[in-house]
């Protein structure tokens, strides 16, 4: 059995039980790991139960306690049962971090900036006319919907307790869209505005212990944009990869476990008066700029 490496600060979630959609994923894996050192029950939630129990498993086998638990977030009923599952099982949800998200080809636009001349003569280059609704839909639903289903259903286990926080992903694409992302940047911003919203909410009138914050990560080379940021063959930063180097005082991309400090801060009772924020974590891109 392999010990965990220590983390470089000691936070205490010993029998919390940690809720994580979207947990077997690049970044929710790293966030199910930290919680796991600090002593919280993880369950790890996505549709895809065998990748979820991989990790689940990985854990276990480093001294942690996790489980994978296979669950849509845009199904309320198959929530609802999760929720009672872990209820009866491991005790009613304390933390909860809304890590299912992302994008969709169909919601992108083909060029940064609308040119007339090219328009529709190549069909690989959608334009923003030719947006395919389907696709923002399914942006939307997946990332404010997803969001909004397991806050509802995994909160109401909250009330009344202390010491429940929700943590919520957005993105640098919230505060100021990026190009071509039109759905992901909107879908995002709802999801920092519905951050905001619901820790005001939540914060007299059913418990006020239950906060409710949000990160929004920077950019990090994962499957999902790998292949925008770097060039395949060659492994070197493409123009729009160059770009946001160019944008990041920190001068380069963020890894997984650069999340874990503000997300378990934002968990734990160090931050017990803080509610409603969203963090960047982007080594300066949004403080910057460019000059
Ligand atoms: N990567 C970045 O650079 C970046 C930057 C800013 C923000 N973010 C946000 O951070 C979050 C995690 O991103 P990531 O890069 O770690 O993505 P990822 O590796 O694709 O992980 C997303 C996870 O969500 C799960 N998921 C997707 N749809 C689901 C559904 N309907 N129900 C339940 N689970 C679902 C997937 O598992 P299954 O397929 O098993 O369901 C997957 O494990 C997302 O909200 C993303 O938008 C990412």
């Amino acid at each position: 059995m392999t010990a965990f490496a220590a983390l470089p600060f000691d936070i205490d979630l010993k029998n919390k039980v940690a809720v994580v959609t979207g947990g077997a994923g690049v970044l929710g894996a790293a966030m199910c790991r930290a919680l796991a050192q600090c002593g919280a029950k993880v369950v790890i939630i996505g549709r895809d139960l065998a990748k979820a129990e991989r990790l689940a498993e990985s854990i276990n086998e480093t001294g942690g306690f996790a489980q994978g638990m296979s669950c849509d977030v845009l199904n309320r009923e198959a929530l609802e049962n999760a929720a009672a599952h872990i209820a009866s099982t491991l005790g009613p949800c304390d933390i909860l971090i809304n890590g299912a998200g992302g994008n969709h080809p169909k919601g992108i636009t083909g060029q940064e900036y609308f040119d007339a001349e090219t328009t529709g003569k190549d069909p690989a280059q959608t334009s923003f006319f030719d947006l395919d609704m389907e696709g923002f839909k399914f942006v939307f639903d997946l990332n404010l919907m997803g969001t909004l289903l397991p806050s509802q259903v995994f909160a109401k286990q909250m009330l009344g307790r202390t010491g429940c926080s929700i943590v919520n992903i957005s993105s640098m694409s919230a505060f100021r869209p990026l190009t071509k992302v039109a759905a992901y940047s909107g879908a995002k911003a709802a999801v920092s505005n519905f951050t905001q919203w619901l820790a005001v909410h939540l914060a007299q009138e059913c418990s006020p212990e239950i906060r409710v914050n949000a990160i929004a990560p920077g950019f990090f080379l994962t499957e999902q944009n790998r292949f925008l940021l770097t060039d395949k063959e060659t492994g070197a930063l493409t123009a729009r990869g160059n770009k946001i180097i160019e944008h990041s005082p920190m001068a380069r991309f963020g890894t997984p476990e650069d999340l874990v400090g503000a997300t378990l801060w934002l968990l734990s009772p160090a931050s017990k008066f803080v509610t409603g924020i969203v963090v960047p974590i982007d080594g300066g891109f949004s403080a910057y700029s460019g000059v």
